[in-house]
């Protein structure tokens, strides 16, 4: 799947291709989500197991400047892992990613986003809320089954 968002700075979305690998995670590094308990490498290989959901990547000529998670468990689609480059924040590519992540999820029936956001990540709070996400009446759990580090 390719998305030509912005002819005139070359800007697409495309799905994740291997050679892409050490820029996303560079990508993830510059943007403040890698964390020590998650390796992102490994989630990039369990995220290409998802025959349903997809690691979609922003280009700039052969420059990833964004990414993001999807995907459906056939009642919630999820998206994660949205990440802008620091250097490309503020001029709507975050928006234009979540909007093809939408698009692709109502493709296939999905009825309603889930998505965690960090407690004190208070700018993608205020991303979320631009785009029209609110909070729901829910406490997110969570339980470690395989620890990655
Ligand atoms: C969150 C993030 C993806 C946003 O991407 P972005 O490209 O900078 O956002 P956009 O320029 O598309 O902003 C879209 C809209 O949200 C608004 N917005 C963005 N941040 C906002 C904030 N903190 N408060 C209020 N509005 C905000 C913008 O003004 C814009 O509104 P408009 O379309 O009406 O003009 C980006 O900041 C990022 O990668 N952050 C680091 C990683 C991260 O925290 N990811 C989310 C994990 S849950």
């Amino acid at each position: 799947m390719s998305d030509a968002v912005s002819e005139a700075v070359a800007l697409e979305i495309v799905e994740f291709q291997e050679p892409q690998r050490a820029a996303v995670i560079a990508l993830w590094q510059a943007s403040g989500l890698v964390r020590p308990w998650n390796d992102a490498d490994k989630d990039i290989n369990r995220k290409l197991t998802d025959p349903v959901g997809r690691l979609f990547v922003v280009l700039v000529g052969a420059a990833v400047v964004g990414s993001v998670m999807v995907g459906y468990d056939g009642h919630r689609g999820t998206i994660y892992y949205l990440a802008v480059h620091p250097d490309h924040q503020s001029a709507g590519l975050g928006r234009r990613l979540m909007a093809h992540c939408e698009a692709y999820l109502l493709a296939l029936g999905c009825p309603k986003i889930n998505l965690l956001v960090r407690r004190g990540n208070d700018k993608a709070r205020g991303f979320y809320d631009a785009l029209g996400f609110s909070e729901d009446e829910a406490v997110s759990l969570g339980k470690r089954l395989i620890p990655d580090v």
